[in-house]
């Protein structure tokens, strides 16, 4: 039965050179600047999106890689999602508004404020995309990096720390009372001490309680520990997984079990997967342009290593093309999962790079699964099939370019719009009540 889905767009490069290395540079947007956000920002409102998440990376990485990633712009400059964010807000009256942030970079007070005041001047529409990355502690004191697990305990206490201030303030003790002067009662505020492994301080927070909830927490976390972090904290869970029904139940599965393992019910968990979306006209364009990659010339190639080499902080457009990966190549913080996500399901000990970099530039079907070319309709039917099997709904990929954001939905929303897939009207009272709304 065709159902509502909620709908997110992800911007996937961060708060970064937008449009660097595509045709849509020339249409003169400056990216450190407010107009370029705000624009797609409102399309992607009067689209009926719940909310734009954006990624971040507080660091350019290990010094010694620093140019790998800032060269081609993959991997940085970013600037700080958080502080974008008002001027999102500004532009619009119901998006959603989800910056990224690393609990290494804020004490819990200064982030408990920040956010409570951005709650407050947002009308109840902020989310926190909490990440563990642990490659930018440098940044923040001389004390080693955390390990894997160990980021998601401090995470963990760094979100009740931020509960335990936003909740220092009983609703009780706002008086507000103009004929007696009294503004706030002081006897109602708990004062909200906290001695833990990773953080200690004192409250009560300086900031008054939320009208609406606090602000919606969102993880995107896949590994056994990510999972337990989503189930305990997350109101949001970004998923990656094949969009066949098996890998869409099965995650679904393991994240409401997360949940109910930490006390909570497996509806508390709005769960979006992410679709990368190439859209074109008709089937015959998808077919021409899926048929067009097979062979990727030496200059698709190249365009694939870069971006490879940035994300895993390892130069590979320096490797020999027809050898495969040297035994040795990754530094130990490279991240295994990433290194898994090149190899795909070659042999890494025997492919070729040229091998395994082609099978990234190749470009797949949505029809058959091999990959997201399609057109509107092609998308708007998986996207229905999604919510038969029970999803909650979607985040699509992309960078926030005006040209982006208008080819993604020009097309794809009336068609949602027709089968009942994408909202019409927002609910009043911000994210939180939006995304209850169904
Ligand atoms: C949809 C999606 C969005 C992500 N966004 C970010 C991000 O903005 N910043 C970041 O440092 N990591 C981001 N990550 C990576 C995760 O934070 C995390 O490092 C990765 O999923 C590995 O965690 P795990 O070991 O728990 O799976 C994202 C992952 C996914 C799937």
């Amino acid at each position: 039965m065709t159902r509502l889905q909620h709908f997110g767009w992800f911007l996937a490069r961060g708060f970064g050179p937008h449009g660097w290395g595509y045709p849509s540079l020339d249409w003169d947007y400056d990216w450190t600047k407010p107009g370029l956000y705000q624009q797609s920002a409102r399309t992607l409102e009067q689209a009926g999106f719940d909310l734009v998440i954006i990624e971040d990376a507080p660091s350019l990485g290990s010094p010694e890689t620093i140019d790998l990633r800032i060269r081609h712009a993959f991997g940085g400059p970013k600037h700080d999602p958080l502080l974008l964010a008002p001027y999102l807000f500004d532009a619009t009256e119901h998006l959603g508004v989800i910056p990224t942030v690393n609990p290494a970079a804020y004490v819990p007070y200064t982030a408990a404020r920040q956010f409570a005041t951005l709650q407050h001047l947002s009308g109840d529409r902020l989310g926190l995309n909490v990440v563990t990355d642990t490659g930018s502690a440098r940044h923040f004191g001389t004390a080693a990096p955390l390990g894997h697990d160990a980021a998601y305990d401090r995470a963990e206490e760094w979100l009740e720390s931020l509960r335990l201030l936003w909740r220092s303030w009983s609703p009780e003790a706002l008086v507000v009372d103009p004929v007696s002067g009294v503004y706030a009662d002081g006897t109602r505020l708990d004062h909200a001490a906290h001695r833990g492994e990773y953080f200690a301080f004192d409250g009560p927070l300086n900031a008054v309680p939320f009208r609406e909830g606090e602000p919606v927490i969102a993880s995107p976390g896949g590994s056994g520990r990510g999972l337990g972090f989503a189930g305990a904290n997350s109101d949001i869970q970004l998923a990656l997984a094949p969009l066949d029904r098996d890998s869409i139940t099965a995650y679904r599965a393991k994240i409401h079990a997360a949940a109910v393992e930490r006390g909570r019910r497996p509806e508390d968990i709005t769960i979006l997967f992410a679709i990368q979306p190439a859209l074109v006209s008709s089937a015959a364009e998808a077919d021409r342009l899926v048929a067009a990659s097979a062979n990727p010339d030496e200059a698709a190639l190249v365009q694939i290593a870069r971006k490879q080499s940035s994300d895993l902080e390892t130069d590979l457009t320096a490797l020999d093309l027809d050898a495969p990966i040297p035994a040795g190549t990754f530094a130990n913080h490279v991240s295994e999962g990433s290194i898994r996500r090149l190899i795909g399901r070659n042999d890494a000990a025997t492919t070729p790079l040229r091998q395994i970099l082609a099978a990234h530039a190749r470009l797949g079907r949505l029809t058959d699964g091999s990959g997201f070319v399609g057109t509107a309709d092609e998308f708007a039917d998986r996207i229905e099939e999604l919510g038969e099997w029970g999803n909650d709904g979607v985040l699509l990929w992309g960078d926030l370019h005006p040209v982006t954001v208008h080819r993604v939905l020009d097309e794809l929303v009336p068609i949602l719009r027709r089968r009942g897939i994408l909202r019409r009207e927002y609910a009043p009272g911000g994210l939180r009540a939006n995304l209850a709304a169904f």
